[in-house]
């Protein structure tokens, strides 16, 4: 596996044992979120790239029912059995979830009603190859769905993880985070355009995710992209940097972070 793949899987196999704690309860919500602002009906076919623990594939298989279908692919094979097993759990049985590269699914052309990509495009290189790639396998008349990150990805709690990691890890401090690629409406447009597809429905949403106790932002850290970061601690500097992240958190009586949201929705003539 190429060493962006490998990150990826990494983190977020490791990510798996918090992924679907109370306070990630923003991937389920915008999971949801971009699959309600597409037109699915039942019977459509869908895939989901970038698929996670299924929180977008999951409401498109309710909506799409027994006639429908609709394929969610990963490279997390721990997100992926805990999509299986949240499908089970609900009688859905017009799930399938693979374990695949998004980069190389090689699907026929217009193979389906809508393709979906929600907080998975910034992790390919090539982001315009691949938004060209999920177009081409959407039909005539299907729709394709893209959900960002905005500014400020889970600030304050972010500047304050950062704080830590640059006192105690500062060679991890400056490393490349993928989601920081594409962060305005600005630039999901752009890169709709650059990927031949004229006609977008972009819209920024912000929002911020309530925490109970500065305890529930290191469960965000633990369960989301920052893991990489934590991944590459020893256990000792592991608490040294909790301790001083949420220090500043409870200095600040941070009760929430930001959660802001691009959404891009595209019909294909
Ligand atoms: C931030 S998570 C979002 C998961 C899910 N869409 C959600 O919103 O809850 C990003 C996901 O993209 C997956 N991913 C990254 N690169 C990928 C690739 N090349 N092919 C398939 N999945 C990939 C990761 O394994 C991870 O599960």
């Amino acid at each position: 596996m190429d060493p962006a793949k490998l990150k990826a899987a990494t983190t977020y196999n490791a990510a798996a044992d918090h992924f679907d704690d109370g306070p990630l309860a923003f991937w389920d919500r915008y999971g949801r979120r971009t699959i309600e602002r597409l037109q699915l009906k039942p019977g459509s076919v869908v895939l989901d790239v970038g698929c996670g623990s299924g929180a977008s594939a999951i409401p498109a298989g309710k909506i799409v029912g027994p006639d429908g279908r609709v394929i969610g692919v990963d490279l997390a094979e721990r997100l992926l059995a805990m999509a299986r097993a949240k499908a089970t759990a609900q009688k859905l049985e017009n799930i399938e979830f693979r374990q695949a590269d998004m980069e190389t699914l090689g699907y026929p052309d217009a193979s389906f009603d809508a393709v979906v990509c929600v907080f998975a495009i910034f992790f390919v290189p090539d982001m315009v190859k691949q938004v060209k790639e999920l177009w081409r396998m959407v039909r005539p008349g299907g729709q394709h769905a893209i959900a960002t990150w905005g500014l400020r990805m889970f600030e304050p709690g972010s500047a304050a993880w950062w704080a830590a990691v640059k006192q105690f890890r500062p060679d991890l401090h400056a490393a490349f985070n993928p989601w920081e690629r594409i962060v305005t409406p600005q630039s999901v447009s752009q890169l709709l355009t650059d990927s031949g597809i004229r006609e977008a429905e972009i819209t920024a949403e912000d929002a911020r995710q309530v925490l109970q106790s500065p305890d529930d932002w290191w469960t965000v850290v633990q369960g989301s992209g920052y893991r990489w970061t934590l991944e590459q601690m020893d256990d000792e500097t592991i608490a040294r940097v909790r301790d001083m992240n949420l220090e500043t958190l409870r200095n600040h009586d941070t009760r929430s972070i930001e959660t802001n949201v691009i959404y891009a929705t595209a019909t294909k003539t």
